[in-house]
């Protein structure tokens, strides 16, 4: 087979079609990743040339194949508990909060957290094992976490929501033990039921408004910085849609959007807040 490298055309192509449907800018200089990467599907389709796999991925028979190319595009690194400091403000500041509220009939006893871009679901099931900790204060509640994300290959793996060592480290002991079956031969970890029926999942592109009742909470971590301005001005702008009145924006260290949540009360550098 001659898979030789991406030419300067190829990769404009390629960029140009990722750019359009995902809303991801890829650098110059990733030409030979962004090679790498469609050549594994170039192999799982037995097709010999980037031009060839290119002209049926745009074509109408192709659509099959572009959930598939997104799969092998993306970066898909995630582990529970990513950014402590998040989940820490989830149990000990936002979730008392509410229920405060709650007790004084000031809000409904429900409580709705989008994790956005969630990938094999680390991030939601991380939300999940929070709330199980405060289980004593949402007594009752009814609760959604949802979790998206543009490529249906990670949400498979959610659904699964099996783990090795290295994604679950952050974990602490008791909460590994009492919430993960752990596999000692292969020295995986499968999260409990109890955790996986709080969770549901959905395919959503963020250049899309997602439509859904709106969120208490929404996590946006670690995907945007592939974003160019325009493409971020979209996502946010639909992130703020689907934030309720009152909710709060988590926002993960490199999505490069401060300049763009001025709707939204700064209340840490990661931390946003919809006014009431
Ligand atoms: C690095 S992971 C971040 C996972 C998690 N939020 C975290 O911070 O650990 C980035 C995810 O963004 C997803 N993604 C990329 N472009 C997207 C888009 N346009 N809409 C929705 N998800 C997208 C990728 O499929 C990938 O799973």
């Amino acid at each position: 087979m001659n898979h030789a490298e991406l030419t300067d055309e190829e990769y404009a192509k390629f960029c140009g079609l990722i750019y359009r449907v995902a809303g991801i800018r890829i650098a110059e200089n990733k030409r030979v990743m962004i090679g790498n990467r469609v050549r594994r599907r170039l192999r799982a389709m037995g097709i010999t040339s980037f031009g060839a796999y290119y002209a049926h991925l745009t074509s109408p028979a192709g659509n099959g194949e572009m959930p598939l190319f997104l799969d092998a595009i993306t970066t898909n690194e995630t582990y529970f508990f990513r950014d402590p400091h998040h989940y820490d403000w989830l149990g000990e500041s936002f979730l008392p909060e509410l229920a405060h509220q709650a007790a004084l009939r000031r809000r409904p006893s429900r409580l709705r957290i989008w994790s956005a871009a969630c990938s094999t679901g680390e991030e939601p099931y991380s939300i999940a094992l929070k709330l199980l900790e405060r289980k004593l204060l949402l007594a009752g509640w009814r609760i959604t976490v949802l979790g998206t994300d543009l490529s249906g290959a990670v949400l498979d793996a959610a659904r699964a929501g099996r783990y090795d060592a290295r994604a679950v480290r952050l974990v602490e002991a008791d909460t590994r033990r009492a919430c993960f079956d752990e596999d000692p031969k292969t020295q995986r970890f499968s999260i409990k039921p109890e955790v996986k029926a709080l969770v549901t999942w959905k395919q959503h592109n963020l250049l899309s408004p997602l439509k859904e009742d709106p969120f208490d909470c929404i996590f946006i971590k670690n995907v945007l910085i592939y974003f160019d301005k325009d493409s971020k001005q979209i996502v946010v702008r639909n992130l703020i849609e689907s934030l309720a009145r009152g909710g709060y924006l988590v926002v993960g260290p490199t999505e490069g959007i401060y300049a763009m949540l001025d709707p939204l009360r700064k209340l840490k550098p990661w931390l946003y807040q919809k006014p009431a």
